[in-house]
């Protein structure tokens, strides 16, 4: 996880306040002063955070991972055709270990594993599991923000015999976390990035509001925990005060955008102080901390086709939960 390092400066006043020295604290001092309060769901995954959402993935309510495997699953042979011999795999964000193995047991002679992600000490753990199981792979991880244009080793196909192609994965629908103006710039980079290669995405599917509602609100309370932990973790890492018991996870469907949203709700008039700073928030006040949008299978290709890749096979369940697109990625 990113360090935080902070200075401690005595202004005129003499209030102790802390400067903000990580891009978490800047977000989410302006998270507060800003009017909507909103701040990025990357900031989800601490350490916490990250075994929450694990535990998300094994809920009863929420389909989207277990949907997901089962497409891979079944459809192994197929996405190990169309990656061919030898394939490259960049996967953005390096937190589904279990989905990449199943692209890596399918594949014909895996060339390369090239994990990209911001918690370098997430993907060394990874790399170490996925050399001792498959040998004969290199796993090369990217430290960087893959939401931003980043550069990758030369791809294997380019020097010389040893590599295929260079196939990219994103799988989980984090995708849906995007505006569309973001996915759509996402969308752009990959396809320099994976050039004469493809790209494996998985999009979560527009489906009845009642069970999106329940795989954002499920009966055990996880979800809720997941998105107080943004507070815990301002708490811990930015000298912040929230009192966890006075905000209230909120998570609904917006039809006429087509996402879910979750905020936190302030359940009541109170001040809060992060980094030396204080914020006064109103009684039932919100701070957005996450959107999933949905798609339709034509409305993700369509996304893709104006980012310019070429959709080809689409992969999903008997009840169309959720889908798995292969796009191939332009040449030049
Ligand atoms: C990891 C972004 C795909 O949107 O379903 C799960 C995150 N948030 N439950 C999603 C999440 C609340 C998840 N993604």
């Amino acid at each position: 996880m990113t360090p935080v390092v902070s200075l401690r400066v005595v202004r005129n006043d003499e209030a102790a306040v802390s400067e903000p020295h990580s891009e978490f604290a800047s977000d989410m001092l302006a998270a507060l002063a800003n009017h909507p309060r909103g701040i990025s769901p990357k900031y989800f995954y601490d350490a916490e955070g990250s075994a929450l959402f694990d535990q998300i993935c094994e809920l009863p309510e929420y389909y989207p991972t277990r949907t997901e495997l089962a497409i891979l699953e079944g459809n192994a042979a197929s996405i190990a055709t169309q990656m061919g011999p030898r394939a490259e795999i960049v996967e953005f964000g390096a937190g589904s270990l279990r989905k990449v193995r199943l692209l890596l047991d399918a594949a014909d002679a895996p060339a390369r594993y090239v994990p990209i992600d911001i918690s370098g000490e997430h993907m060394t753990q990874a790399a170490t599991l996925l050399r001792r199981d498959y040998p004969g792979l290199q796993v090369k991880p990217v430290v960087a923000d893959y939401t931003q244009p980043l550069t990758l080793p030369p791809a294997l196909g380019g020097t010389g015999a040893a590599g295929g192609r260079r196939i990219g994965f994103f799988p989980g629908s984090t995708i849906g976390n995007f505006t569309s103006d973001e996915a759509l710039r996402f969308l752009r980079t990959a396809a320099r990035t994976l050039r004469g290669g493809a790209l494996l995405l998985g999009a979560d599917l527009i489906k009845d509001p009642a069970r999106l509602h329940a795989a954002y609100n499920d009966s055990r309370g996880v979800t809720a925990a997941f998105n107080l932990n943004l507070l815990a973790r301002a708490n811990r890492e930015l000298a912040a005060d929230f009192d966890l018991s006075q905000f209230a996870h909120s998570a609904f469907y917006n039809a006429p955008q087509r996402r879910i949203e979750m905020h936190l709700l302030s359940l009541k008039r109170q001040r809060v102080t992060v980094l030396g700073r204080h914020f006064e928030l109103e009684e039932g006040e919100a701070i957005h901390t996450e959107n999933s949008h949905k798609f339709t299978i034509d409305s993700l290709r369509a996304l893709a086709r104006s980012a310019g890749f070429t959709p080809g096979p689409v992969w999903t369940d008997p009840e169309s939960l959720f889908s798995l697109h292969w796009l191939e990625a332009p040449r030049t």
